[in-house]
């Protein structure tokens, strides 16, 4: 049988390792490696990928044949966790936090996520969409080709649901594969402030049985911070989501250990985020409990924070390690997965290969799709990066800038310009 599409004259092919899950330990490094290479794709799915020869022995006649000639070839990058929906910049914190302002401080002065808030509730579906399409494309320009998106500029019932319901819009109508979480629990608002526990309640009753009714989210996530929601009522929510059939993601311990990382295990979790401030001796826990670390080390980098993640040990302990670039206008205003390669080797010590592995394989399991994404072996969803690069090597070492040729979405190109 003939393939729809043969991509051959790879340098360097990088398929990931083998298998459907996350890749942990010494298999974090593996990215899977073919000199001299080809990719055959049918109906949008890998079909063969490996030594050009064989690959295209077995390819029998494409309809179409690209030669990248020499260029490499990776999977796209699944960017598990981002608050790219929003309404309006904060460059003003960026300038105060220059000055010796701390994120904490600038929040508690109702700046932070209040200030978004703010500006969402006001804000126009048009312009919600008009400006998270912008910020997709930027993505797609850098080879994501699947991207978590989390509600939590609403805070409140029916603007909760209106943020999903306009990332559901975005997911049927952009090229990237969008995964919705809700993240209800991303602040007390304000006008809860006095009663925090009303807040907990309208997140439980009220947003999370029309959520799933709807069928709106994938995932509930819960930012568990000091000032935030405490451990107590991260796991009310959290119990509740994962009640009515959503996947639990949590952002622990962002500025300190403050008990995150320790119910991200206690309720196995299928990812906990940031994990800047967790404790080393929790580290063997998140291996056993099978939790993924999502790092952001764009927010550490952004934010000014001083401690780092504790990735080697993770890696080492045998917790799967994915990065993300946390993507939102407060903490981390980029949604470049090459920079975060790079800042995950400089900052956490990743080798090249890990932090690749990091932004595709791991990225996938922390959103549940890892069987069908983040890799190019047999029965992968074919979505693929062209780099103007020769080896994958080069791609954390040559940082801030871009070398994407072209990016391919199950199978069909949805960025770069066309082939001759
Ligand atoms: O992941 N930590 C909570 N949420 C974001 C920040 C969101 C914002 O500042 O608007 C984060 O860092
Ligand atoms: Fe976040």
């Amino acid at each position: 049988m003939s393939v729809d599409l043969l991509i051959t004259g790879i340098g360097d092919l990088c398929r990931m390792g083998e298998g459907v899950g996350p890749q942990r330990g010494s298999d974090q490094g593996d990215v899977g490696s073919v000199l001299d290479a080809a990719l055959a794709i049918q109906d949008g799915t890998v079909r063969w990928a490996g030594p050009r020869q064989d690959v295209i022995a077995a390819a029998g006649k494409p309809a179409r044949v690209i030669d990248v000639e020499g260029r490499t070839v990776l999977p796209g990058w699944v960017d598990a966790h981002t608050h790219l929906l929003f309404a309006g910049t904060r460059e003003d914190e960026f300038a105060l936090r220059i000055a010796g302002a701390t994120y904490e401080e600038i929040a508690a002065r109702g700046g932070g996520i209040h200030a978004s808030v703010r500006r969402f509730r006001e804000a126009s579906d048009a312009s919600l969409l008009a400006s998270a399409r912008k910020n997709l494309d930027l993505a797609m320009a850098e080879g994501t080709t699947t991207i978590e998106i989390k509600s939590g500029y609403g805070l409140a019932t029916e603007e909760e649901l209106r943020a999903l319901r306009l990332i559901a819009t975005l997911k049927k109508t952009h090229p990237i594969d969008i995964v919705p979480t809700f993240l209800g629990a991303h602040e007390i608002p304000s006008e809860w402030r006095d009663n925090r526990s009303g807040y907990v309640d309208a997140i439980v009753e009220d947003m999370l049985p029309r959520i799933a009714r709807e069928g709106l989210a994938e995932f509930c996530d819960v930012f568990c911070e000091r000032g935030v929601f405490t451990p107590e009522e991260s796991r009310t929510i959290l119990e509740k989501a994962r009640s009515v059939g959503l996947g639990l993601k949590l952002h622990a311990d962002e500025f300190g250990d403050t008990g995150g990382g320790r119910l991200a295990v206690s309720l196995g979790v299928t990812s906990a985020d940031h994990l800047h401030g967790t404790a080393l001796d929790l580290v063997p826990d998140l291996a056993r409990a099978g939790v993924i670390a999502v790092l952001l080390p764009g927010t550490a980098l952004f934010l000014g924070l001083s401690r780092q993640a504790p990735a080697r040990s993770m890696i080492e302990s045998g917790v799967a390690v994915a990065i993300a670039t946390d993507m939102n206008p407060g903490s981390s205003m980029s949604q470049s997965m090459p920079l975060m390669t790079t800042l995950a080797c400089v900052n956490l010590h990743l080798s090249p290969e890990e932090a690749l592995v990091a932004a595709t394989v791991n990225g996938a399991a922390a959103v549940r799709r890892a069987a069908k994404v983040g890799r190019l072996r047999p029965g992968s969803r074919a979505d693929f990066q062209v780099l103007d690069l020769p080896g994958h090597r080069l791609l954390p070492y040559h940082y801030g800038v871009s070398h994407v040729r072209a990016v391919f979405r199950s199978g069909v190109q949805v960025w770069g310009s066309a082939w001759s």
